[in-house]
């Protein structure tokens, strides 16, 4: 048990506060730098060579390291209620773990069941964590009924709790699951909010038809779970969110894509939205689905086969994996998360004689980063920048707390990471960190290791050594409209509001990308074509990959900043050809 963290006063704080990491290769989402960061009261106060530094600053030596923003895992699941079980992974030993792999932030899920408040969740949430938490956190709230008191609590939330992301569920029937004019509803909500909709998609009823033939015929092993929710089962519900989404102009964060036909439709909405300035759409992966595979679920010991599983499952088709890590490489998806939501072999052993009652979930908030770079990195599938975007920066950009975290920047937050890309650990429930007593990682081994991990500028993983401080983290507001995000969505409606009254030709900004749009009755169908030259890639979808400039550095006194002023706008509309043919239409598209 750690102790808790004890506040210094401002006239006692000395050189512990300061730090020095020197001779490391900086990376950010768009650079590898060789350089120096020193780091004051928390925050980053200066990059680059030959610093002037105050005396009795700490050094850390990070030679032949990489100094790296600390992880930010978009999605965890600590001490949640479901099905039955309670998560054992607390507040504490998840983000205690987290800190051990090199993750410096973490959001969760606050989620209600029917008919239970949202703000009353929150609460519940969030008087649990904060005393708990030794890294910095926030929380998605689930939407997961609805009626006009959820509605109010969504604006509530927003504007006055610092949540500006709502978790859906298609999945889960009669738990969680809403329907079609429901998902609108919220969706329609976020939209009006400048919120994110997140989606669990996988089609409930189906799944729960499946499951009811499959116990029926005496299948009630965990390789049920697998066989009553086949992969066009997700496929759909990603397709079907994307047009929900669409028809009110809402972001879309699509969570744990588990599958190549979901990651197919995914990618497929993705081009459409960029290629058309509509809405956009997210696409986060789990590290379990990186590293596994749904050959487990026939695994001859039953608490090996029901610690895997989790929803959507893993896929059958083994080569799965390998094609989720390019789609991350490539930003067909954008992010990679845990879903660590973990219940013990004994609580898993409530599904013995029916897979519909093993609690789903499984760990990775400690493993994601190794994880990641050993698939990702160490194999050769991705540069050390695109690891640092689908670990940290996109979640960042995404939820609207970068460039305070997701980067090494003058002003961000001290959340670093010194990574050693050349020692190597193997991942076992022996000796994490984790509560949980199954690894689905188990004798992996990891090139990468956190050698060094400073949370808000404390070392809390000091040469290997974990030393976690619970209560010392705090919950971080994420602020609605994010301009990431919203950017786009701002755009797709000044189109459409072009397209509404008919504008023969409007030459719009997406990077080299040339589109012939056919409109009817001022909605647009879509049917993208590419230069024969040029890659998809709108000017707001570059922000995603790219450092902070110098001018758009954080004022210190700023929670979050504005990067609009490096997005200009008649920049931003300079190359799609918009078409309007007496009577066209475009026969094909996605939506
Ligand atoms: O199996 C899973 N994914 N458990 C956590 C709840 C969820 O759906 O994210
Ligand atoms: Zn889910
Ligand atoms: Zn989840």
């Amino acid at each position: 048990m750690s102790t808790p963290v004890k506040k210094v006063p401002l006239h006692l704080q000395s050189a512990q506060n300061r730090l020095l990491i020197k001779h490391g290769k900086i990376v950010n989402v768009d650079s590898v730098v060789d350089g120096d960061v020193y780091i004051e009261d928390g925050v980053i106060k200066q990059v680059g060579s030959n610093l002037i530094i105050p005396g009795g600053t700490r050094i850390i030596d990070a030679r032949g390291k990489y100094v790296i923003p600390g992880g930010i895992d978009p999605h965890t699941h600590l001490e949640i209620e479901f099905m039955g079980a309670k998560s054992v992974d607390d507040f504490y030993r998840g983000t205690k773990a987290a800190i051990a792999g090199g993750t410096t932030m973490i959001i969760d899920f606050a989620l209600p069941k029917k008919g239970q408040s949202l703000l009353e969740t929150y609460q519940k949430y969030r008087e649990s964590a904060d005393e708990k938490v030794c890294c910095d956190y926030g929380l998605h709230v689930g939407v997961t009924w609805w009626s006009d008191k959820v509605r109010e609590e969504m604006e509530i939330l927003c504007k006055h709790h610092g949540v500006n992301s709502f978790k859906t569920f298609m999945a889960y029937k009669d738990v969680f699951m809403l329907g079609d004019s429901e998902l609108f509803e919220v969706f329609e909500r976020c939209k009006e909010l400048g919120a994110v909709a997140l989606v669990h998609a996988e089609n409930g009823s189906i799944i729960a038809k499946k499951a009811q033939q499959l116990l029926a015929a005496g299948i009630t092993g965990p390789e049920g779970h697998q066989l009553s929710r086949p992969e066009p089962v997700e496929a759909e519900a990603v397709g079907r969110a994307c047009v929900i989404a669409n028809q009110v102009n809402c972001p879309l964060y699509v969570v744990h894509v588990m599958s190549k036909p979901a990651a197919d439709v995914l990618v497929q909405a993705r081009n459409v939205s960029s290629a058309s300035g509509q809405s956009p759409v997210f696409g986060e992966t789990l590290v379990a689905a990186l590293a596994s595979d749904g050959k487990q679920y026939r695994h001859t010991c039953w608490y090996h086969a029901a610690a895997h599983v989790v929803s959507p499952p893993l896929s059958p088709d083994a080569d799965t994996k390998n094609r989720l890590l390019h789609l991350l490489a490539e930003d067909g998806l954008q992010l990679v998360g845990s879903d660590n939501c973990t219940f013990s072999l004994d609580q898993k052993a409530m599904g013995k004689d029916d897979f519909t009652k093993i609690p789903n979930g499984v760990n990775g908030v400690e493993d994601r980063m190794s994880v990641v770079w050993e698939k990702g990195v160490h194999s050769g599938v991705m540069d050390v920048k695109r690891f640092v975007a689908v670990t940290s920066t996109n979640a960042a950009k995404i939820f609207n707390i970068y460039p305070r975290k997701g980067c090494i920047a003058v002003g961000s937050d001290a959340d670093i990471v010194v990574w050693d890309p050349v020692k190597t650990r193997v991942i076992s429930a022996k000796t994490h960190n984790q509560a949980v007593d199954f690894n689905i990682f188990e004798g992996m081994e990891c090139h990468g290791v956190p050698e060094y991990v400073i949370v808000n500028g404390r070392v809390c993983v000091d040469e290997g050594d974990l030393k976690a401080v619970q209560g010392f983290g705090k919950f971080v507001p994420t602020p609605v409209y994010s301009e990431y995000v919203y950017e786009k969505v701002k755009h797709a409606e000044e189109d459409a509001t072009l397209n509404a009254v008919s504008v023969p030709a409007v030459v719009t900004k997406m990077n080299e990308l040339k589109l012939d749009i056919a409109v009817e009755n001022g909605g647009i169908l879509l049917e993208p074509k590419l230069a024969d030259e040029a890659p998809v890639s709108p000017a707001a979808e570059a922000s995603l990959t790219s450092c902070p400039s110098s001018k758009g550095q954080r004022n210190l006194q700023d929670s979050t900043f504005s990067i609009s002023e490096e997005l200009d706008d008649t920049a931003r509309k300079s190359c799609i050809r918009v078409k309007n043919p007496p009577g066209g239409q475009s026969s094909g598209g996605f939506w």
